[in-house]
């Protein structure tokens, strides 16, 4: 009988015992592929020495020093190494814990953004459905996702958030006015809110968890960008999944060519060595409260903790001398072109779609599933030694019929090919 309170008290967990690159064990020997860096965090690979030794200096020199008073050479480091490594004047890090802190930060920054121009009535958040932004009461009421939402639903803000259509992918972004329909249905969203009610659009580059690896039509993000510009609005991305190499681009939203004023960081920020996020704001969004009242009223106790901030700077340093997105994007091409061939030997699989080492498989649904099929295969996946994503909710639909694949960006050609063997054995035993 344990003493812990699992995230699903009836279920049985492995004790973790160790793990090495794209391979994890546990205490009884069994060895798991991680087709999924768990949740896509682990980009890096586990069991890498340097960010342990880096983590361990700073945790011998200082632990925690609270942010209120100090800075740290890990903090600093941190925001150097995101500066110099995204797009743009994208330059000024605030550090938090994790993905759904991210989003809250993000949300607030937003407001506080318009706040010091005199633009109080701007508070509304416009984000798509389906997606995710994290399980905080806020992150979770900008979410399109409807079972991680229903148990909730009273608590989540309806009048600060409101929902537009994921863009469809039969798209061909011509339409009426200039907009092509899928962001004429976002500006629709706008005009009905009030567009000068709303603070900012927040959109994921590629989808995750709510629509695995979902790509949004070219010309949408630039299109976005433009309702955004014309009627004084933010834009957030969350790269909280995508971003850092992960779909072969430093940024996902690189994938559109278009300058968000807000980015959002978690997961391979440390590579999962530690709990940490990050805001990442341009020098206008910076400066606004910087030279306005000159202080964001916000704050986490370990936002910023040194030892999480030096797991990410060390890991941000290996992210660029192993040259990982450049490997993240020719990696994914193979991962890619042999989910494609899974796709032609196992009918359940409907869609193949992502960028880099970001793919989502799209099922066939079968509502007499328990769970849904996703959470089936991600079953049959992990009797075999392989970790995959299994993602719920898409649309309507509470059911998950989508799975992420996205192995760490230090996986190789041979260790694609060890995977997709595992993933067409678990198909099979699905069917
Ligand atoms: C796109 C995206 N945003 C935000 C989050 C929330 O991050 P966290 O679980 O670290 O709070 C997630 C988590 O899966 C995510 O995929």
């Amino acid at each position: 009988m344990s003493d812990v309170f699992y995230r699903s008290p009836s279920a049985h967990y492995p004790l973790i015992a160790g793990g090495a690159g794209i391979y994890l064990w546990d205490a009884e020997g069994r060895r798991y592929l991680d087709g999924s860096s768990g949740a896509l965090v682990a980009n890096l690979g586990h069991g890498r020495r340097e960010i342990v030794d880096a983590m361990a200096q700073q945790a011998g020199s200082v632990a925690f020093a609270h942010t209120q008073r100090f800075t740290s050479a890990a903090q600093e480091a941190l925001g150097h190494h995101v500066a110099r490594l995204l797009p743009g004047d994208l330059s000024h890090t605030y550090p938090v814990s994790g993905g759904s802190e991210a989003t809250e930060t993000a949300i607030k920054l937003a407001r506080q953004y318009f706040l010091e121009g005199g633009q109080s009535e701007r508070y509304r958040v416009v984000t798509q459905w389906p997606s995710y932004h994290g399980n905080t009461l806020g992150a979770l009421a900008a979410s399109g996702h409807l079972a991680r939402r229903r148990p909730y639903d009273p608590l989540l803000s309806a009048a600060a958030f409101v929902h537009a259509p994921q863009p469809r992918s039969d798209c061909r972004g011509r339409a009426a006015g200039g907009w092509c329909p899928c962001v004429a249905e976002v500006g629709a969203t706008i005009e009905r809110a009030g567009p000068e009610t709303v603070a900012a659009i927040l959109w994921e580059p590629i989808s995750g968890s709510a629509a695995s690896g979902f790509v949004p039509h070219p010309g949408f993000f630039t299109q976005l960008r433009k309702l955004c510009d014309r009627w004084g609005i933010l834009l957030i991305v969350d790269e909280v999944m995508a971003g850092l190499g992960r779909t072969g681009r430093m940024l996902g939203v690189e994938h559109h060519a278009v300058d968000p004023d807000i980015v959002t960081l978690a997961k391979g920020l440390s590579g999962g060595y530690a709990p940490l996020g990050a805001v990442v704001a341009t020098d206008r969004v910076y400066n606004a409260i910087a030279q306005g009242s000159g202080r964001f009223v916000h704050g986490f106790t370990f936002g910023g903790h040194p030892v999480a901030c030096a797991a990410g700077a060390k890991a941000l340093e290996i992210l660029e001398a192993e040259d990982l997105v450049r490997r993240s994007a020719l990696m994914g091409v193979q991962l890619a072109r042999g989910l494609h061939a899974l796709r032609a030997r196992h009918p359940v699989v409907r869609e193949v779609r992502g960028r880099g080492l970001m793919q989502g498989l799209v099922l066939e649904t079968d509502r007499r599933v328990p769970g849904g099929r996703a959470s089936q295969l991600g079953q049959r996946a992990f009797d075999r030694g392989l970790l995959i994503y299994p993602g719920s909710g898409e649309g309507a639909s509470p059911y998950g019929d989508h799975v992420l694949i996205g192995p760490p960006l230090v996986i190789t050609a041979e260790e694609v090919a060890t995977l997709l063997m595992m993933l067409d054995d678990s198909l099979a035993a699905l069917t």
